[in-house]
């Protein structure tokens, strides 16, 4: 329930996720009194920090980067008195010791049986160690009020996903593991499923009698950043195809849920993956191509190629842009082509979901009529630009039959003046609550690799590349042009965001 006091435990307290993600997602929810009116926040990480230290060093953290801007000081001294800060040695069974001791004094002061958010900010390497260790310190041991919160990734394929989900299921109950998939977190990735199952009109065209094909684009400006050493070992099909972007895929291709609870929404999704096909090594060839990008410039500045990054193997072979075309083999989508791409360095960061429908039967206007024609499309824009549009084509005023395409919009700043919250407030939100169904389950992060392990391996397998081959600042590799143009389409341009009020 909403009011239950709460223990957030960060492992990894000092860094960059609470620094830009959680702390500032758990001061907006205080702001807008989502909190329990009893919680606590513990840092926790090596560096000997007071109370006092890590108290500013979160300031300037939400400061920084909170969407509600500087913090207000009376507001803060309320929150902050709520934020402690341990230091901690994650192989140290004292460490654990201490957790539980903290737990035990705030229930003792608030009368009531805490829950206890475990948030894994911290590299993948430390789960197990972490998990482990709450384990043997007996902090798991109510399934009802402890919950562990990790981050992607989950795994660096099939096996060692296996491993992971084995390992935290000999610890956990499955309905204690919150895995993060920030994506559906975002505002306008939850409006997929209102917008598709609360709309009667909708359900009677989603399908392949009507649809001709899907892209899902999320491309980004950003190069690799100072996350070299992660990237490196992972590349784009890893770092996004994997979960981003076919959580995406799931939520344009599940069929309807028959409630909203979170095992009968993730059901659905999974029935997905499941429906998709598996790529043979031919396949791969024909069906998925990859790229990295070279040097080039960026607004004005010339940026380094990927393997001038640093911490990049300075002939690295690993992908920072992915395409692949997928289908998934049901009644509903047999034959018609999920086209995916994802990309660093690329021209435009932008998050899209275009649904191409049909042509209609027959044309009855005179070709010289239409001065553009172009058939249905509905495009979904997550981000920056938040919005629904349907694509139609209609008379354009005057004596003449001319015809256009324009846009039927839903944009979020024309129609709500509330801001969206952030991802993680949502994410965190739900993970007091106990509401799982916007996290990625165990099943679907196996479904999820075992789709894309032909093609890692494929990938892996072959290392001489021509890479880069991709400028930065450019729409990625040719061959990605070449996939969608064998099948007569092509990448559709990605609406830019209206701008900021
Ligand atoms: C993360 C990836 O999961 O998502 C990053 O690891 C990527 O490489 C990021 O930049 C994109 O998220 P967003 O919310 O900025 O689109």
């Amino acid at each position: 329930t909403k009011n239950n006091p709460t223990v957030f435990i960060i492992f990894g307290g000092t860094g960059d996720l609470n620094a830009r993600k959680l702390a500032p997602a758990l001061y907006n929810l205080f702001l807008d009194n989502w909190l329990p009116k009893q919680f606590s926040i513990i840092g926790t990480g090596r560096t000997k920090l007071s109370d006092e230290d890590f108290r500013k060093k979160l300031l300037d953290d939400i400061n920084q980067f909170s969407r509600s801007g500087k913090a207000d000081k009376k507001k803060w001294d309320e929150f902050s008195k709520n934020l402690f800060y341990q230091v901690s040695d994650i192989n140290d069974s004292e460490t654990y010791k201490e957790f539980g001791k903290r737990v035990e004094a705030h229930n003792t002061e608030w009368k009531t049986k805490a829950t206890v958010i475990y948030y894994m900010a911290v590299s993948p390497n430390f789960f197990p160690i972490i998990a482990t260790n709450i384990s043997k310190a007996g902090l798991a041991v109510d399934p009802e009020t402890t919950r562990i919160v990790i981050e992607k990734p989950f795994g660096h394929d099939l096996e060692t996903a296996k491993e992971l989900n084995q390992l935290l299921a000999g610890i956990f109950n499955e309905k204690q593991i919150y895995r993060i998939d920030h994506y559906l977190g975002k505002e306008t990735v939850q409006n997929i499923m209102a917008f598709r199952f609360a709309n009667s009109i909708l359900e009677p065209i989603w399908n392949r009698n009507y649809i001709e094909h899907v892209q899902i684009s999320v491309t980004e400006q950003l190069g690799v950043e100072e996350r070299g050493d992660y990237y490196d070992g992972a590349g784009a099909l890893r770092d996004m195809i994997q979960n981003h972007l076919l959580q995406l895929l799931c939520l344009v291709a599940m069929e309807t849920p028959v409630n909203f609870s979170a095992d009968e929404v993730r059901n659905r999704k999974v029935d997905v993956l499941h429906a998709m096909r598996k790529f043979s090594p031919d396949d791969v060839r024909m069906s998925a191509v990859r790229g990295q990008y070279g040097k080039g410039w960026m607004e004005g500045k010339e940026v380094a190629g990927y393997r001038e990054e640093p911490k990049v193997d300075k002939d690295s072979n690993t992908e920072t842009f992915a395409a692949v075309k997928f289908f998934v083999d049901n009644w509903r989508w047999q034959g018609i082509p999920f086209y995916l791409r994802t990309g660093k360095r690329l021209h435009q960061t932008a998050s899209v979901i275009t649904i191409q429908f049909k042509d209609v039967p027959h044309k009855v206007f005179p070709t010289e009529a239409a001065e553009s024609w172009q058939q249905n499309r509905l495009i979904i824009s997550i981000q920056p630009e938040m919005s629904i549009r349907l694509q139609v084509q209609a008379k354009r005023p005057g004596l003449d039959m001319i015809l256009n395409t324009v846009d039927m919009v839903f944009d979020y700043k024309g129609t709500y003046t509330a801001q969206a919250p952030e991802a993680y407030e949502t994410l965190l939100l739900d993970t007091m609550l106990g509401d799982q169904t916007l996290f990625m389950r165990g099943d679907q992060v196996e479904a999820a690799w075992e789709l894309i392990m032909p093609i890692l391996s494929t990938w892996t397998n072959k290392k001489s590349l021509n890479f880069p081959n991709y400028s930065a600042n450019s729409w990625g590799p040719e061959s990605a042009e070449a996939l969608i143009a064998r099948d007569g389409f092509n990448w559709f341009s990605l609406p830019l965001a209206s701008s900021k009020k």
